[in-house]
């Protein structure tokens, strides 16, 4: 497949880091070193099914294809306000798609495990031109007096269209299954068989065995790719880096021993999006003319599960 149109939409909200110690015993001076961010974007009248909506359409109208032209589409997202219908669904109806709709969560790397399953139904001769989305709120899964998680992320959604084309050289997924590293719970229920055992336990995360785990998949994972398909990373042109912390980004970029002007970064507009964040960089990228045809971009996103993956695709 060809990546052929993307689009993203981001909540008109920005809260500062300054914004935050109004409320949290936290500072610029704490998180700016420790994770780039500067800024989030945050939820507020807005509804993520609507900026899915705007960010899938804005991708279509840059491929020059209508809401009838796709026959299948994925969406990514760890958390919305729907158990069902799927967010897909729901985005669906907005856009007049009829096609197949599927919802995986697959956390920060959903839109790589996405980009696979579509090059695999591509290949299987059983789709042409695929939708994906990566529509997420995390601010909504964390405790806003929990310093440690609350100040890492951002909402926001992102599109890609892939139409027919041998663009996607290869792709790689991983898990090393871990969920206690980090989880949430939301209440079910309770019916007459069986009281509901399960309180909600908003967003958990250990920080410092993530960032291992983030560190070393994604290095592991980009390498083994690469010699897979037999290139060298003096082939590459871009790293897309899950934009999960600066200090990630820059471990990553020391041990593949790459430059620093071959990964660009947002995270310190965004905070992190989870699976929306590759995507929504990739579309800030794109629009700003930086790709030309012929590079290779190596994509990287590991999060909760733990799962990782690897993408590596020619423009
Ligand atoms: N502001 C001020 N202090 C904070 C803080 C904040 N926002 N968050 C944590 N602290 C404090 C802690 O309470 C702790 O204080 P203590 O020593 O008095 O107990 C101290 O800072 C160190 O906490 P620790 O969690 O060990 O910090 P760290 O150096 O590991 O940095 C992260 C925390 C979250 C920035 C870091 O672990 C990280 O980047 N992990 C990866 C997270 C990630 O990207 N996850 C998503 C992957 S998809």
């Amino acid at each position: 497949m060809r990546i052929i149109g993307t689009g993203s939409a981001i909540p008109k909200m920005a809260v500062t880091n300054d914004m935050l110690s109004q409320f949290l015993d936290t500072s610029d001076e704490w998180i700016v070193p420790r994770t780039g961010i500067r800024t989030r974007h945050v939820i507020t009248d807005e509804k993520l099914e609507d900026l899915g909506t705007l960010a899938a359409s804005r991708a279509l109208e840059m491929a020059g294809l209508r809401a009838e032209d796709i026959d299948f589409f994925l969406c990514s997202n760890v958390i919305c306000e729907y158990a069902t219908p799927s967010l897909s669904c729901i985005i669906a109806s907005k856009l007049g798609i009829t096609a197949p709709c599927i919802d995986i969560n697959c956390a920060c790397p959903g839109f790589l495990y996405a980009m696979d399953i579509a090059e695999t139904y591509y290949k299987a001769g059983k789709a042409r031109n695929v939708l994906i989305v990566c529509a997420e709120e995390p601010t909504k899964m964390c405790d806003w007096n929990d310093r440690s998680t609350c100040v890492l992320f951002g909402d926001g959604a992102a599109a890609a269209v892939l139409g027919p084309g041998e663009n996607i050289l290869g792709t790689r997924l991983h898990s090393q299954p871990a969920p206690d590293k980090i989880w949430e719970t939301i209440p079910l229920n309770s019916t007459p068989y069986s009281q509901t055992c399960t309180s909600a336990v908003p967003l958990q995360m250990k920080g410092r065995e993530v960032f291992k785990f983030a560190v070393n998949a994604s290095t592991t994972e980009v390498e083994a790719l690469l010699k897979e398909l037999g290139m060298t990373k003096e082939q590459v042109s871009w790293y897309m880096v899950h934009q999960a912390n600066i200090r990630i980004i820059d471990a990553i970029k020391q041990y593949l021993g790459e430059p620093e002007e071959k990964f660009p970064t947002n995270i310190h507009d965004h905070g992190n999006s989870s699976s929306a964040s590759c995507l929504i960089l990739l579309d800030e990228c794109n629009r700003k003319g930086l790709f030309k045809e012929g590079d290779i971009l190596v994509f990287s996103a590991f999060g909760a599960g733990l799962l990782s993956a690897a993408a590596v695709v020619r423009w």
